[in-house]
């Protein structure tokens, strides 16, 4: 069996789940790029000694995050409220001294920042991607087109001094040289201050055999209990876990500097938890894996016998996730015919690594195909709301998590 190093603590990591030869999750080929794609081995497994959950192999960031890099965090109506409502709940809690400081790792389209700078308050965002950055810039966000770490970090301490939160949503679980991070997030977090991210919650990924969050961005699958035990590493304590509804189920985890709060009851009752689950034994991380090619297979017998029956599919969100499904289930467009994304920078171009065609949101009822296969089902609230008149034509949806289901 394959192992690698954890990146947390050193340990042996120990694989549980092999999804294959995958392509970058967020890399939408034209034509002409087809043959230059690049692939890795997408395997995860766990730290025989601090629990972390993580991928087997690393894919280098640069090649990840770039000018061009295609997700916008404004492009889903109930993300920029979530980002909204965090960004006044900070402001009512933890900016409200007299000259507050804000730093977000990983700020993308200024989603969240931008109501922190309507509300003049002192901030600022890491962001590496150009294209983004260049985005929330034009929302007034003030922008470091830099990666965040133990240099950049010490820097902004520098030159604008100690943060009174520094904040990261679905970046944090991107980042393997996170020792780099927390030594960054030690240099410029102020005494109070706290060290807020949400991420995917492998409890949840668990739960729904959710085996598409597992993608190259997706370095690490936290836990809270793997996350307290990294925290101590860095003399910095998780005091605070809140489960999220959004992207599937995350948890957002508050740490301070050790000793500085007091943690509330649910951090040790959701680590209470996932001890009962046994969510750090390879047996249940197995079983996970079980459940993973059931899933699979499943998916590509329904898809097969819909296709067989002379029915026309497409997938719904050219999601970073349904790269890791379409990889590892074998789905091209012999299966599905297209795919209909409202991201700009993905239309026009090919799903990762199996080159279904990306179309804009409008060929979606141009006309309604028989079968739409929900990749953002994430988003379902939202678009299922949205696209009403899909089911009134007769169409229906097909769902993969928690299991195959066509509704
Ligand atoms: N925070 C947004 C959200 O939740 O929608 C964006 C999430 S996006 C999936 C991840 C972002 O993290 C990308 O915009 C990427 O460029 C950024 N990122 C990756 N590594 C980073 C680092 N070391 N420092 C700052 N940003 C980073
Ligand atoms: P995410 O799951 O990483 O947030 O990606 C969602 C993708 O789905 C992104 O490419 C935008 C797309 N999308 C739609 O096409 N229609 C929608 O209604 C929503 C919410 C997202
Ligand atoms: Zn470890």
């Amino acid at each position: 069996m394959p192992s690698a190093t954890c990146q947390v603590c050193g340990g042996a990591v120990e694989e549980f789940l092999d999804l294959g030869r995958q392509p970058l999750s967020d890399n939408f080929p034209t034509a002409r790029d087809i043959p230059h794609e690049f692939f890795y081995r997408l395997a995860v497994g766990m730290c025989g000694t601090c629990t972390m959950v993580q991928l087997m192999e690393q894919v280098p960031r640069e090649r990840m995050f770039h000018y061009d890099y295609p997700y916008y965090s404004s492009g889903s109506s109930v993300m920029r409220a979530h980002f909204e409502g965090t960004a006044r709940r900070f402001l009512d809690t933890e900016l409200t001294g007299p000259d507050p400081f804000m730093v977000e790792i990983g700020s993308n389209d200024g989603v969240l920042l931008k109501t922190i700078h309507q509300a003049n308050v002192r901030h600022v965002g890491f962001e590496p991607c150009g294209k983004v950055a260049e985005t929330a810039a034009s929302r007034g966000v003030r922008v470091l087109e830099e990666f965040f770490d133990a240099d950049s970090a010490a820097a902004v301490r520098k030159s604008d001094g100690p943060a009174d939160v520094i904040f990261a949503a679905n970046t944090l679980c991107h980042i393997p040289y996170i020792s780099s991070i927390l030594e960054g997030v030690d240099a410029l977090l102020a005494e109070n201050g706290v060290f807020v991210f949400e991420d995917p919650y492998l409890g949840d990924i668990v739960t729904r055999t959710s085996f598409d969050q597992i993608y190259d961005e997706h370095f690490f699958l936290f836990t809270a209990r793997a996350v307290a035990t990294m925290a101590a590493r860095f003399d910095l304590e998780l005091v605070d876990v809140e489960r999220l509804p959004v992207h599937g189920g995350e948890v957002r985890y508050t740490l301070a500097r050790a000793g500085a709060r007091k943690p509330t009851d649910a951090v040790a009752a959701l680590i209470a938890e996932e001890h009962a689950r046994r969510l750090a034994d390879m047996q249940t991380l197995q079983r996970f894996a079980a459940n993973t090619v059931r899933v699979r297979d499943d998916l590509v017998a329904v898809l097969r016998r819909l296709r067989a029956e002379g029915h026309e599919i497409v997938g719904y969100g050219a999601t970073a996730k349904s790269a890791t499904v379409t990889n590892f289930c074998g789905i091209g467009p012999d299966l599905v015919s297209y795919v209909c994304d409202t991201t700009p920078a993905k239309q026009g171009r090919f799903t990762p690594g199996t080159h279904i065609p990306v179309q804009p949101a409008e060929s979606f009822g141009d006309p309604f195909p028989d079968f739409a296969l929900l990749f953002a089902w994430n988003h379902a609230d939202e678009i299922m709301a949205k696209e009403q008149e899909f089911r009134r034509a007769g169409g229906r949806w097909i769902r993969y998590v928690p299991d195959v289901h066509i509704i």
